[in-house]
């Protein structure tokens, strides 16, 4: 992987870009490299089975999930290898109190290939400084979330033929969606995009997802607060839950579960050719009377996830095969009070004091992206 533009001050680690933390890691051509990997992988012109036999991917997942944390297992398996891990932070270590720091220096020994899952936004940056093999960011809290991005471009590319020149409907939790935050600043790198955000007031999209997205000059985007408004005009509508285990305020949450539901009455008024994606699990906002429909993608969507994962993981080791990434140098280490925001992997555990350099006026965390205090 080489560097990129957003990242490339970050050069706390010389190999910080054999990981998988944000999906702008990836320069555009090394995108389209994955997913064409992937598309051949599918159409069964590449056979899987190149990777060294038995190599090992872990999963440490801290947080729930069942889509990719199995889609990691099913893509490593496919590809001749094995997964180890865990699937609930309860039946670790880090029950006693150990770190993310600690926890995947002891995994680096026992596996070729880390994916992680954490609450803390940030903890995979965190991890990776400390990995001695390629980390993937498997969802940080509100954060990010870059193998559901690839996910989601394959199946655009799959659906619609192209990721330019496409009009999206972002709907639902803009703020707290990860999924969100990824497509928008990956998406955004092709040409002549649209995107309309459709979100209540409190559930907005954060500013720095705007400002990383508003330096692409063929960008444009527009805010609707009605999703029947929205919907005669789109290509792709992205829909996303609420994500209720993000919110301080329970009453809030109850509040706004229900803003957004795309019922078949509401598709009545869709383009014909427009697809529908979710990246699952959904609650109540697409009804189940629209799985039916056949611009309903998002079981689609699931499938082309373990596929991006294969030529991820492969990518990732065909550039790593025998070779140990040095483990980092002691540094000056810092707890707490880095930055605003109290979901930081920096606000429970100790992490390098260091931070995005300033734009806009701001500075901000190199793990969380939030203002700097
Ligand atoms: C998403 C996630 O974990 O952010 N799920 C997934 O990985 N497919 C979306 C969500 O939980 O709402």
């Amino acid at each position: 992987m080489h560097a990129k533009k957003t990242r490339s001050h970050f050069s706390l680690h010389k190999n910080m870009n054999q990981h998988l933390l944000d999906p702008t890691d990836l320069s555009v051509s090394e995108t389209d490299a994955i997913l064409g990997l992937a598309m051949q992988m599918i159409n069964r012109e590449f056979d899987p089975s190149r990777l060294r036999q038995g190599t090992k991917l872990a999963t440490l997942f801290y947080e729930p999930s069942t889509r990719t944390r199995l889609s990691f297992t099913a893509a490593i398996i496919e590809l001749g290898g094995h997964a180890l891990g865990f699937s609930e932070a309860g039946s670790s270590s880090v029950s006693k109190g150990e770190t993310v720091a600690d926890t995947v220096r002891v995994v680096s020994k026992f596996a070729d290939i880390i994916a992680i899952r954490h609450p803390q936004e940030g903890a995979p940056m965190v991890a990776a400084l400390h990995a001695s093999v390629p980390v993937i960011n498997a969802g940080d809290g509100g954060h990010s979330h870059p193998t559901q991005t690839l996910t989601d471009l394959l199946t655009i590319k799959r659906e619609k033929g192209r990721l330019d020149n496409l009009t999206v409907g972002l709907c639902g939790d803009l703020k707290y969606g990860r999924t969100v935050h990824s497509l928008l600043k990956a998406l955004s790198r092709y040409k002549n995009n649209r995107f309309v955000l459709i979100a209540p007031d409190e559930l907005r999209l954060p500013d720095y997802i705007i400002h990383a997205v508003n330096d692409h000059p063929s960008l444009s985007f527009s805010e609707q607060s009605s999703l029947e408004a929205a919907i005669p005009d789109l290509d792709v509508l992205y829909m996303t839950r609420i994500q209720k285990e993000r919110f301080d305020d329970e009453a809030q949450y109850i509040r706004l579960k229900d803003s957004f539901i795309l019922d078949a009455a509401k598709l009545a008024n869709a383009p014909k050719q427009m697809i529908i994606m979710h990246p699952l699990p959904r609650v109540n906002e697409i009804a189940p009377e629209v799985d039916a429909d056949p611009r309903a993608a998002y079981f689609r969507q699931v499938e082309n996830g373990k596929y991006v994962r294969m030529a991820l993981i492969h990518t990732l080791l065909k550039h790593n095969a025998d070779y140990r990434l040095p483990e980092m140098p002691p540094a000056t280490w810092q707890t707490g009070n880095l930055c605003k925001n109290p979901r930081c992997i920096s606000a429970v555990e100790p992490v390098i004091p260091y931070n995005h350099p300033a734009e806009h006026n701001t500075r901000r965390c190199v793990y969380c992206d939030a203002e700097i205090l």
